[in-house]
């Protein structure tokens, strides 16, 4: 007999990327197989993301799709999970729009998921189950990893910082950590198959690790020490970092360190601090720069990439334009740009001052023309560099490599391994992409 098919829809984050790759191990160990085709599928799983409304509407609109198939295969089995689900009054609405969905949970029962389908299976009710609460964190899930060289480890969860435009604390609890015995282990493991290159390490704010234990020595600069310390070709990232919390000790153990990757996330969001402050940031951008100057002072090779929002309510022209001197003084090798969401349950919600929807454009698209011209000046400068670089595809005689930073170069040679890494000298910049030649020392 064929075996029955499984198709996972992300939305979202790295957090939820990962989530799903349980998710297909769950899946696996129930006897399913992956397909890309919806019609072919038994169980269609929606991982939801609502950080921004617009998450929301594309999620609500994918899930409306699936009511034809439902109605041509009554044996589809639906669910919903992820953050969007764990919302208050929202498992409602999506029974009322959406009856044929036969599985609701959140974020906080996710590991819980394989039981359900088999509850499901021999019962055939459908059912909503989400737990207002975070329990303890539950280890050794099933993961069916689906990305090539890159590895996923989360290292906590939740996330204690209310920023007032924010809705992840509300849908992923308060900061877990898990045990630096267990993250070990995983990396370990991840490590000596001699398959993946690079480690992402996840948190919402990584750098608040370990201190939830309050045992006075576990912290993130300890786990990425005991992290460097595992034998093997291989690179350790992580994401996301919140400035406030980033210490001058991790930047020093960045540049000291050759496992740590020189390319950091750092998101801003404003560059005022009027905005940052209503925001509940806790950090100026005096405080901001400094920790910037470091980090190109200390790791000379280090790029910067960030999270910027416009049109926070009340924020003005002026504002704005010390957001736009920041990109200027960073010069950040990338930045994720966002139009505030009103987010339901959150502080900024309830500000009188929200910002017309065409300011909020006039000002994303003014960020992305001065980001732009910053980025095309940042690669002109690669050539003549040498930067060491992941190969991960050959197409034709050509091998397609990544950088540190995540840019995207090409290589002509013959006699190159995928999964190595090799230092490249960039001849060429084009739009997109470098062009280089490997050097050999
Ligand atoms: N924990 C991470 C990531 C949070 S979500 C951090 O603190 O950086 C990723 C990004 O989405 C945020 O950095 C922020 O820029 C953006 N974001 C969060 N809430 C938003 C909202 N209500 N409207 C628009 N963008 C938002
Ligand atoms: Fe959201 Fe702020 Fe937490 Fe990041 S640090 S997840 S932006 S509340
Ligand atoms: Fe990530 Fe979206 Fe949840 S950004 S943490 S999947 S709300």
């Amino acid at each position: 007999m064929e075996s029955k098919k499984y198709l996972i829809e992300t939305f979202g984050c790295q957090m939820n990327i990962h989530d799903s790759e349980k998710i297909a191990g769950m899946l696996r160990n129930l006897g399913y197989n992956e397909t890309q085709e919806k019609s072919c599928a038994d169980i269609i799983i929606f991982n939801t993301c609502c950080i921004r409304e617009s998450a929301e509407l594309k999620i609500m609109a994918k899930i409306g799709d699936i009511k034809a198939l439902k109605k041509a295969n009554k044996n589809l089995l639906v669910v919903v999970c992820g953050c969007m689900t764990q919302q208050k009054g929202m498992p409602e609405t999506l029974k009322t729009k959406f009856p044929f969905i036969n599985i609701i949970i959140g974020t906080h029962n996710l590991e819980e998921l394989e039981e359900y389908i088999k509850k499901y299976e021999q019962t055939h009710k459908s059912f909503s189950d989400v737990w207002e609460k975070e329990k303890e964190i539950k280890e050794h899930t099933s993961v069916y990893r689906t990305s090539k060289f890159n590895a996923w480890v989360n290292i906590m969860y939740g996330c204690n910082n209310f920023c007032t435009y924010c809705i992840v604390p509300y849908v992923r609890g308060r900061e877990r950590s898990r045990k630096l015995e267990d993250i070990k282990a995983e990396v370990q493991d991840l490590v000596s198959s001699n398959k993946y290159k690079t480690i992402t390490l996840l948190g919402q704010n990584v750098n608040s690790y370990g201190l939830d234990f309050k045992d006075g020595k576990t912290n993130f600069v300890t786990l990425l020490k005991e992290l460097s310390k595992i034998e093997g070709d291989f690179k350790i990232k992580f994401m996301t970092s919140h400035p406030k919390d980033f210490s001058f000790e991790l930047v020093d153990f960045i540049a000291s360190c050759d496992k740590m990757s020189k390319s950091i996330h750092l998101p801003v969001q404003s560059g005022s601090n009027n905005i940052l402050k209503i925001m509940n940031r806790h950090y100026t951008i005096e405080h901001y720069k400094e920790l910037v100057d470091r980090i190109y002072d200390k790791i000379p090779d280090a790029t910067i990439t960030t999270d910027i929002i416009v049109g926070f309510p009340g924020e003005t022209d002026e504002d704005f334009i010390e957001t736009c001197k920041l990109l200027e003084y960073v010069k950040y090798s990338g930045v994720f740009g966002f139009v505030y969401s009103k987010r339901r349950g959150t502080p900024a919600e309830k500000f009188d001052n929200q910002i017309p929807i065409n300011i909020k454009r006039e000002r994303i698209t003014k960020l992305f023309e001065i980001q732009h011209a910053i980025v095309k000046t940042n690669s002109e400068q690669l050539i003549g560099k040498t930067l060491e670089v992941l190969i991960e595809d050959k197409i034709k005689n050509v091998f397609i490599g990544k950088t540190d930073a995540g840019k995207t170069i090409k290589i002509k040679n013959e006699n190159l391994e995928l999964g190595n890494f090799y230092k490249v000298k960039i001849s060429k910049v084009l739009t997109n992409e470098l062009v280089g030649e490997v050097i050999i020392d």
